[in-house]
């Protein structure tokens, strides 16, 4: 196979290179298309687009495969924490023991948030949606954490790390009306988490290991996933070398859309909106398959994965020891369980390839976990961090060019401005 493409335009021909990954996924390079013919490409949504060349995640969507710094999802899944995850995508490697103890030592030193930006923080309304105050927290820290006069992002990497579960909590106990709690150093991060979500002056709180376990494994499904709209958005707003924390904020904000992060919050909406309709699983597939009912069927099916999502997988599997540990009797979930079987079992759905995807079985969890829903997309925020971390470290330290696309006009052509008193 040549390691070019040929194009004809016209009587024009041209050579475009063709690049190869370590995966022996094929691209054809068109940087010098422009230039050699005056065309450009149209690539709606960029589904045929390669934006970068990125050493961080392996996706195949045909096969269901899922790779961070070439370990398996289902590996790291079973096997790792959370923060020598976020270690081996910041940074490139697992860490050792002493890499880690450092890593997790820094972190501890900076969980504390100014307490300055609580004033901003008690500005919010009590019903804000905790992605909004959120993502201006984090831009927020542009203000306060300046960084290392070196311009080096080590520290800031690590503030965002240590402070992002402090944040996140804190916009939970507003919405609650409740003081907000300090993190508690003793803690492993997922723990310390749950402990500044739980506990109550009135009543301390005792992390379950099967809860703490649990949300260990979501936020590792959740740390990358290669060139999703969140991560771009971050890689592109990075490209104007915006600081890290702006980068950050607005890949917070990309998350928050329904049709990305916010998915996982709209699939308990649905289900409890089943559930306040009576419950009848039968009439909602039916609904499903009808082009007219305005119905959407929430949680399945997936924009890269054709087959089944390989997270999905580990997480049907840690929902059901969750709620069997847990012993959570629940009929939102029941209504869950009697979706997903009907549409693993159904022709319509099995056709389609709309297999339940990870945000249905996210929701499921965190419902389980006693998170409120509006917290869900919060905690796929906290999981990606490090992804978003490790995507703005490799474009930063590529020197990729300031991202700018092009367009194809389609508007009006020159005319005349006409008076105000003539039109
Ligand atoms: C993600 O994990 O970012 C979502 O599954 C969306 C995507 O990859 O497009």
């Amino acid at each position: 196979m040549s390691d070019f493409a040929e194009l004809s335009l016209g009587d024009k021909r041209i050579q475009l290179p063709v690049i190869t990954g370590t995966e022996d996924e094929k691209a054809i390079d068109i940087a010098k298309l422009r230039d050699e013919t005056g065309y450009i490409t149209i690539d709606s949504g960029y589904k045929n687009t390669g934006a970068t060349k990125s050493a961080i995640t392996f996706l195949d969507g045909e096969l269901g495969i899922l790779r961070y710094r070439g370990y398996s999802i289902e590996e790291l899944a079973e096997k790792a924490s959370f923060l020598e995850v976020a270690y081996l995508l910041i940074y490139g490697e697992l860490p050792t023991a002493e890499q880690y103890a450092t890593f997790e030592n820094s972190i501890k030193m900076h969980t504390i948030v100014n307490e300055d930006m609580r004033k901003i923080f008690e500005g919010f309304p009590v019903n804000a949606h905790p992605m909004g105050v959120l993502s201006a927290m984090v831009c927020a820290m542009s203000a306060f954490y300046t960084g290392d006069k070196s311009g080096s992002d080590e520290l800031n990497i690590i503030r965002l790390m240590a402070k992002m579960p402090s944040m996140a909590t804190w916009s939970y106990k507003k919405s609650q009306g409740h003081p907000v709690n300090y993190p508690n150093n003793s803690l492993d991060y997922c723990s310390n988490f749950l402990n500044m979500m739980f506990a109550l002056p009135v009543a301390p709180y005792q992390v379950d290991p099967v809860v703490s376990a649990a949300l260990n494994k979501l936020l590792i499904l959740h740390a990358d996933h290669e060139q999703n709209c969140s991560t771009s958005t971050v890689r592109l707003v990075g490209s104007s070398h915006a600081s890290l924390y702006a980068s950050i904020s607005a890949g917070i904000n990309a998350l928050s859309g329904p049709l990305h992060g916010g998915a996982n919050q709209e699939v308990i909406e649905m289900l409890e909106a089943i559930k306040a309709d009576g419950g009848d699983t039968a009439k909602y597939i039916a609904m499903a398959k009808d082009k007219n009912s305005g119905f959407r069927l929430m949680g399945f099916g997936h924009r890269v994965y054709k087959n089944f999502d390989p997270r999905a997988r580990i997480i049907k599997k840690a929902a059901d020891d969750v709620l069997a540990a847990l012993g959570i009797n629940d009929p939102v979930l029941k209504i869950a369980s009697e979706l997903e079987a009907a549409a693993l079992s159904d022709e319509y759905f099995v056709a389609r390839k709309l297999y339940p995807n990870v945000d249905f079985y996210s929701g499921i969890i965190y419902r389980a976990l006693g998170i409120p829903t509006d917290m869900f997309t919060v905690m796929f925020a906290i999981g990606r961090l490090p992804g978003w971390i490790a995507q703005w470290k490799e474009m930063k330290a590529n020197k990729e060019p300031i991202g700018r696309p092009r367009q194809v006009y389609v508007g009006a052509t020159p005319r005349e401005y006409v008076s105000m008193d003539q039109r």
